[in-house]
């Protein structure tokens, strides 16, 4: 039987031949097509710099390391989110500190990030949850107030917007972190980028993508052949593969965000004539992107355990997946950082969340099947 995903990839003839293109050229990595996908991306979300790499968490890491993030540094963020925002903060020695939750819409509260500001806290980086972009002018406010610098993760949220700016523009925050996962807004298999209107985090996250070598303002240049490292940086770069295939995916997400918001819309229509669901809130300052579709469910109405509807709706060849698992849950988290306590909103908020199948490629057969299973739930 067909089971429909959570989530996948739409990929497209013109995907594929874009990418047999790169493989017939000169080219593989360092190539023109990075630059090109770059200033695309800048250009469709209104930043004046991109910098492609090779991972949404690569990207997040050298975002942390050009604010120089290091060891004792505190960064707050949420627990709900994919463990890759906070363990980017303990690859600098920096510590994430968790600030709870909305239990309607799963984004981070900013009253909860005031309470977690110590001396030691440097950055704040909310989560996108699901393709909502976060309370973000709040968010701003506190950290103009405590001089602290936001990182925006919105690897759930390009093509989405916050008020008067598009998710990337980066008008509440320093740096703007997307993935390229194959279940997200587009997808160059693996991949991410980082947006900024910061001259010197851009030149920094340039050399820190790169193994920290440049080849500008060389202090003592005998030749053309050389460079210099000057930083210890990785190499987080992007394929040039990766950069056409992105480039080509670039110019389908309108559709494949009208595509997502329209099937939202059905299933916001189905579920809610039903009382044991309650579909997550979409913040009313943003156009959700809806990364994902993320359901509430009444356990104790429906008598079945999560695990249990998780196998009735796959009977019924439907996907479906937890996100998150609260960050802290995790052995490592626990084992790390002992006193952390249980966060109210996160765990209300994870006691019933269900993620359900919304991708671009979603058949009108697709949808009803996932409408009619939910329904069928109930009896
Ligand atoms: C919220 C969030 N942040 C960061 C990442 C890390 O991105 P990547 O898988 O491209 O490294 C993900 C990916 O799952 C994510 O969902």
């Amino acid at each position: 039987m067909k089971i429909i995903p959570y989530s996948c990839q739409s990929i497209s003839e013109e995907d594929i031949q874009v990418v047999v293109a790169v493989l017939r050229s000169a080219c593989l990595t360092q190539g023109p097509f990075i630059n090109q996908f770059e200033s695309e991306f800048a250009k469709k979300v209104g930043a004046k710099y991109a910098v492609a790499v090779n991972s949404g968490t690569a990207a997040l890491h050298i975002c942390y390391m050009a604010l120089g993030l290091t060891t004792g540094d505190e960064l707050i963020t949420t627990p709900n989110t994919f463990v890759a925002t906070s363990n980017a903060a303990l690859y600098c020695g920096a510590i994430p500190v968790f600030a709870d939750i909305f239990l309607d819409t799963g984004l981070i509260d900013p009253a909860e990030v005031i309470k977690h500001i110590t001396p030691r806290t440097r950055a704040i980086s909310p989560v996108d949850f699901a393709g909502c972009p976060a309370d973000l002018a709040a968010i701003k406010a506190i950290a103009d107030r405590y001089k602290l610098k936001v990182i925006q993760d919105a690897s759930h949220s390009l093509g989405a917007r916050y008020r008067d700016s598009t998710v990337g523009d980066c008008a509440y925050s320093d740096m703007t972190v997307f993935s390229f996962h194959p279940v997200k807004p587009i997808t160059t298999g693996e991949g991410g980028m980082v947006t900024t209107n910061d001259e010197t985090l851009y030149k920094a996250l340039l050399k820190l993508r790169t193994h920290g070598i440049t080849k500008e303002n060389l202090i003592n240049s005998p030749g053309p052949w050389y460079y210099e490292m000057t930083d210890l940086g990785y190499n987080y770069r992007m394929t040039d593969l990766q950069a056409a295939m992105g480039s080509s995916q670039l110019k389908k997400l309108d559709s494949f965000i009208a595509a997502r918001r329209r099937i939202a819309s059905q299933y916001n229509d189905a579920f809610c004539k039903l009382e044991f669901v309650r579909p997550l809130g979409e913040s009313p300052d943003c156009e959700s992107g809806y990364h994902l579709y993320v359901l509430s469910l009444n356990f104790l109405k429906l008598k079945k355990s999560r695990a249990e509807v998780m196998v009735y709706l796959r009977e019924r060849g439907v996907g479906s997946q937890v996100h998150y698992i609260p960050v802290y849950h995790h052995p490592y988290y626990m084992e790390k950082f002992k006193d952390q306590p249980k966060l109210a909103g996160m765990e209300g908020y994870y006691a019933t969340a269900l993620s359900i199948p919304i991708f671009p490629t979603m058949t009108d057969v697709d949808v009803v099947t996932v409408i009619d299973a939910v329904a069928s739930l109930g009896g």
